[in-house]
């Protein structure tokens, strides 16, 4: 059990993919921290920028007019050297040269680990979950999640069209590693003929080829697979289902398009409350936890029981997508 020790400067980073809100959280963390008569500090390009020593003071006005924008104002890095002893005795060394006794960590569950490995080192630490991918089993929301999926739908139902106007089959990959979210989410929210998830998909091809011969005889003009990016290979299951259907199949790639963009409205405003829950928290004199978004409330988890903690598409959603999509139903 870590002792509890109230602190008197936080640092804020950003790592790992950035995410839509990620701004929004380091404004609310900045803020906070100075509404409580404590010193912020950023630090720049994740951990890597910890172990370089990129710390700067931050104002009130340094998060000015950021809260609307993408990305993240402090850059972000994947940092391998954080895996190593060395590397982690080297960032919470630079800890305790700018006196940043307190340190909020955006990012997903590897940033997570990273934050748990310096608390063992003396740096109270709390995990604020910003990731697209909303693969963070302790939390039903992260930040960016909700605008990529909205930027996939909007990109989405521009393909459509142009698939309906041609009579195609159209693959559409979006992104989340390996994890399903983004698809499900896409796939409903677009009306998706098929959803490919990385979490069930069991490879049948010819169940897709079926598929698509069926709707068509029934009169669908398109055929929309969502398929997620740890399935991948859209090119060439397009090829193959072109060949299999004798119907023009095209595949498009979203790609990191849906990391950017302005934050929708739901991702300001809970990114908000995360990063000044985590300030507070960090005032209580608390470490090792991670803000989680669940039941309608903002609440926190020790970080260990977080990382092992399991979630999966849920399964009714996934049947929904085949139940509503117009093939199924009986005339
Ligand atoms: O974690 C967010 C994410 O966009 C994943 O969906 C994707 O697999 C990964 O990051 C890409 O990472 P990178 O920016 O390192 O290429």
């Amino acid at each position: 059990m870590a002792t509890e020790r109230k602190v008197k400067t936080i640092g804020i980073l950003t790592s790992g993919g950035d995410a839509p809100g990620m701004n929004a959280a380091i404004r609310a963390a900045v803020r906070r921290t100075l509404g409580k008569g404590l010193k912020a500090k950023g630090i720049l390009k994740g951990y890597e920028g910890l172990i370089n020593e990129e710390v700067f003071d931050m104002g009130a006005r340094d998060v000015s007019d950021i809260i609307g924008k993408g990305g993240t104002i402090l850059y972000s890095a994947r940092c391998k050297a954080m895996h190593t002893e060395e590397g982690v005795a080297k960032a919470a060394e630079t800890c305790r040269k700018y006196g940043i006794d307190g340190l909020v960590v955006i990012g997903g569950d590897g940033s997570f680990a990273g934050a748990q490995k310096l608390a063992e080192h003396g740096v109270n630490t709390i995990g604020v979950p910003g990731t697209i991918d909303l693969d963070i089993a302790c939390t039903e929301y992260t930040i960016g999640f909700d605008t990529a999926v909205n930027t996939a739908m909007e990109a989405i139902d521009k393909v459509r069209d142009t698939s309906s106007s041609h009579e195609r089959v159209s693959i559409i990959e979006v992104m989340g590693r390996n994890a399903g979210y983004i698809a499900l989410w896409c796939g409903i929210a677009s009306g998706a003929e098929d959803v490919l998830l990385p979490e069930n998909y069991d490879y049948n091809e010819q169940a897709i080829v079926d598929h698509i011969i069926d709707t068509r005889k029934k009169g669908k003009k398109h055929h929309i697979i969502i398929n997620a990016e740890g399935i991948g290979h859209s090119q060439a299951m397009a090829k193959r289902i072109e060949a299999a259907t004798g119907l023009d199949t095209r595949a498009t790639i979203l790609g990191y398009m849906q990391r950017g963009g302005s934050p929708t409205g739901k991702d300001r405003m809970y990114a908000t409350i995360m990063g000044a829950k985590a300030v507070d928290l960090l005032a209580e004199g608390k470490t090792k936890r991670v803000v989680a978004y669940r039941n309608g409330e903002f609440i926190d988890y020790d970080i260990n029981e977080a990382l092992a903690m399991k979630k999966k598409p849920s399964p009714y959603e996934l049947s929904l997508v085949e139940e509503l999509s117009y093939s199924y139903v009986i005339h």
